[in-house]
């Protein structure tokens, strides 16, 4: 009886930094470049081969999201949904999660994650059996983020904005982990912010000598749409890396197909009631590079 890994889209947030896009409305619907933001993270977990996906929100925004996806069916996806009734911290979404997860493995992604990464495939599922792996890459501003301290190959810490120079690898919003995570995720204390924290979850696994860090390399981009400025800055590389290489990224149209969840004739069924515009000529053009 092989574990599956299921996937979770933690979609909430109070989106204060996008204040008043995000007063009506989610974040993770905002568009960066054609498509919504929420496209790219489920784009991701079908990458990695995860059929079986919850996304969680507030109340108000899950008819959106549901409108978006419905039961997933189409994309050959099982798609549930949860709500987080107020935001208390990414770890909940494990708690939230945990009949979801049952005795399975998971893959925790942010809703405003973007990842371009040739990295990110159903190898890293494959290959994944117990404890935790997060997934790191370089930046400039390491001191925004929780980074992770190395010493040969080996974790040594994880810091939260870390004052002092430790390392430039940053933690990214992907979290893969074995059912123990929703057990660890209900001990956890709310740190001073309030929140129960993923670093904390994180540092369990570290104690207990089971977590494992996948560094995504210096061609992966990584970014978090959160703000005004990196909103754009994804909207604007979304479109010069579509334009640059002649091909979608975090189009869940086409990872299912590559994924084999959707063959062609169940995509161009699907495409049949889209309108003609270049998002779905853009996909057209994958099935028939003619088009
Ligand atoms: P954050 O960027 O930490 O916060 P936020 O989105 O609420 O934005 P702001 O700081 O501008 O107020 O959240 C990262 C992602 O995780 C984002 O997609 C929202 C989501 N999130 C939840 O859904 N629930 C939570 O409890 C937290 C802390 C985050």
């Amino acid at each position: 009886n092989a574990k599956i890994m299921k996937g979770i889209i933690l979609s909430g947030g109070k989106g204060t930094r996008l204040s008043p896009v995000t007063d009506a409305t989610s974040k993770q619907l905002l568009p960066v470049f054609d498509k919504p933001l929420i496209y790219y993270p489920i784009s991701t977990l079908i990458s990695l081969q995860i059929s079986e996906i919850l996304i969680i929100s507030w109340p108000q925004m899950i008819p959106l999201f549901r409108s978006l996806f419905g039961d997933g069916s189409h994309l050959g996806l099982k798609i549930q949904y949860a709500i987080q009734d107020d935001p208390r911290g990414i770890a909940e979404a494990l708690i939230i999660g945990e009949d979801f997860i049952g005795n399975d493995n998971v893959a925790l992604i942010l809703g405003d994650n973007i990842f371009i990464s040739d990295a990110l495939d159903s190898s890293i599922t494959n290959s994944f059996d117990e404890g935790a792996t997060i997934f790191t890459v370089k930046v400039n501003d390491p001191e925004r983020y929780g980074v992770v301290k190395f010493s040969e190959k080996k974790i040594e810490d994880i810091v939260e904005k870390p004052k002092l120079y430790l390392s430039n690898q940053a933690v990214t919003g992907l979290y893969l982990y074995d059912h123990n995570c929703v057990q660890f995720a209900k001990s956890l204390k709310p740190s001073q912010r309030g929140e129960i924290e993923i670093t904390d979850l994180n540092k369990i696994y570290l104690n207990n000598n089971n977590l494992n860090a996948i560094n995504l390399g210096e061609n992966a981009s990584w970014m978090d749409a959160g703000t005004f400025n990196s909103l754009l800055e994804a909207s604007n590389l979304i479109h010069t890396l579509q334009k640059r290489h002649g091909r979608l990224f975090g189009s869940p149209e086409i990872a299912s197909l590559q994924a084999n969840f959707i063959n062609q004739d169940q995509l161009k069924h699907n495409l049949s009631k889209k309108p003609k515009n270049s998002y779905y000529k853009k996909i057209l053009s994958h099935i028939n590079p003619n088009v």
